[in-house]
């Protein structure tokens, strides 16, 4: 789930301080002091929390290939890129040198690990992430968040070749900005692909599940956890089961799934080889002041259940909205701690 963010009094505040006079919030993510406070903030109010995530963004990457977004309506815009001969130029502009160009660009998201690292206790793994290509393709493509990402399902449509070489591209950054954050200390590594529910089923292959099989199979050997996360529009289901039958089962290598909270575990679960460990999926509206704790309780002792078996990481299917309540992630962690006593 993304832990840090507007739910929280405390980031709002360091939000603003910061934005004063023109910093924006990819000042704010490649500021690693300002990063580091804003990604211990979840850690500090809720001290049962497993885990740390570092604070950034998925859009780090087209910032590093000149494409800086902007966030200052909400929702992300970037230069969109529509023509086949832009794309092509970005390639002939960046292709082969993704180390050099992350580790100057993006230095600042190695700092931000570094330092977490010296802050957070050793009980406490730190995730480090990235999207996957097709995720940052919708945005580079499509230029904003508009649903369903028209502009780039027609130029995937419409000049395939060109969408596969940007594709490994966004591969190559991918991987080189994964790397750094292993090299810098990140424990477990988190792959978002936000819309991967929208590629059409006849380009799930070459869109989704190769390349991120192929960046699976790179992090094995860096010997850290990998989790994939989808969202999937119940229209759309992203094919889990095509995927997780296709990650590499390297001796060692821990294979994570974080499914949305769309995503019907039930049907899901007796399909995935049984090492593959679950993160997830709560649904965030359930954090919101307008449903009932019951509810919330309710859809825990549903998934524990339904997980009895497996390895699980108890987590939300999408990050916390700006209208969660404070006091029913509380409740989250209170519930957990009964759950445990009783399993015991
Ligand atoms: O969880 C954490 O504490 C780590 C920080 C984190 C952020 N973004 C900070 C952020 C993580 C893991 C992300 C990933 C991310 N960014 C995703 C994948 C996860 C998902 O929700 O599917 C996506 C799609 C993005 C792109 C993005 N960043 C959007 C669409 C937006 C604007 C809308 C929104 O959700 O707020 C952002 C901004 C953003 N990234 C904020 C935060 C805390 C809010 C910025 C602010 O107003 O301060």
């Amino acid at each position: 789930m993304r832990q840090a963010g507007r739910y929280l009094p405390e980031y709002r505040k360091l939000r603003e301080d910061f934005a004063a006079p023109h910093k924006s919030f990819i000042d704010f993510c490649l500021d690693p002091v300002t990063a580091t406070r804003a990604a211990l903030q979840p850690i500090k109010r809720f001290p049962n929390l497993s885990a740390a995530i570092l604070f950034s963004d998925i859009l780090t990457i087209p910032f590093a290939l000149g494409i800086t977004p902007d966030f200052s309506a909400g929702s992300p815009r970037l230069a969109a890129l529509r023509e086949p001969a832009q794309i092509t130029a970005l390639i002939e502009q960046y292709k082969s040198c993704s180390n050099e160009v992350v580790n100057q660009k993006l230095n600042p998201v190695g700092k931000s690990v570094q330092l977490l690292k010296k802050e957070l206790p050793a009980t406490i793994p730190l995730i480090g992430f990235a999207a996957s290509p097709w995720t940052l393709a919708c945005y580079l493509i499509q230029g904003n968040s508009t649903p369903g990402f028209p502009a780039t399902q027609q130029f995937l449509d419409q000049h395939p070749n060109t969408y596969l070489q940007l594709s490994a591209l966004l591969e190559e950054y991918i991987i080189a900005l994964l790397w750094m954050q292993q090299q810098a200390g990140a424990d477990i590594l988190q792959i978002f692909d936000s819309w991967g529910g929208l590629a059409p089923e006849e380009h799930f292959e070459k869109v989704i599940s190769d390349p991120l099989i192929r960046i699976a199979a790179t992090v094995a050997q860096w010997n850290v956890p990998l989790i994939i996360h989808a969202r999937s529009p119940a229209a759309t289901p992203f094919n889990w089961q095509r995927l997780c039958s296709q990650l590499p089962a390297t001796p060692g290598f821990q294979r994570a799934i974080s499914p949305d909270a769309k995503t019907d575990l039930t049907e899901l679960l007796p399909s995935l080889p049984d090492d593959i460990v679950l993160q997830g999926n709560l649904d965030p509206e359930l954090f919101t002041p307008s449903r009932p704790l019951s509810e919330l309780k309710a859809a825990l002792d549903r998934l524990a259940q339904i997980l009895r078996n497996r390895p699980w990481i108890c987590n939300l299917g999408a990050g916390l909205s700006p209208a969660s309540d404070l006091e029913r992630v509380q409740s989250l962690f209170d519930f957990l701690d009964a759950f445990r006593e009783t399993s015991q």
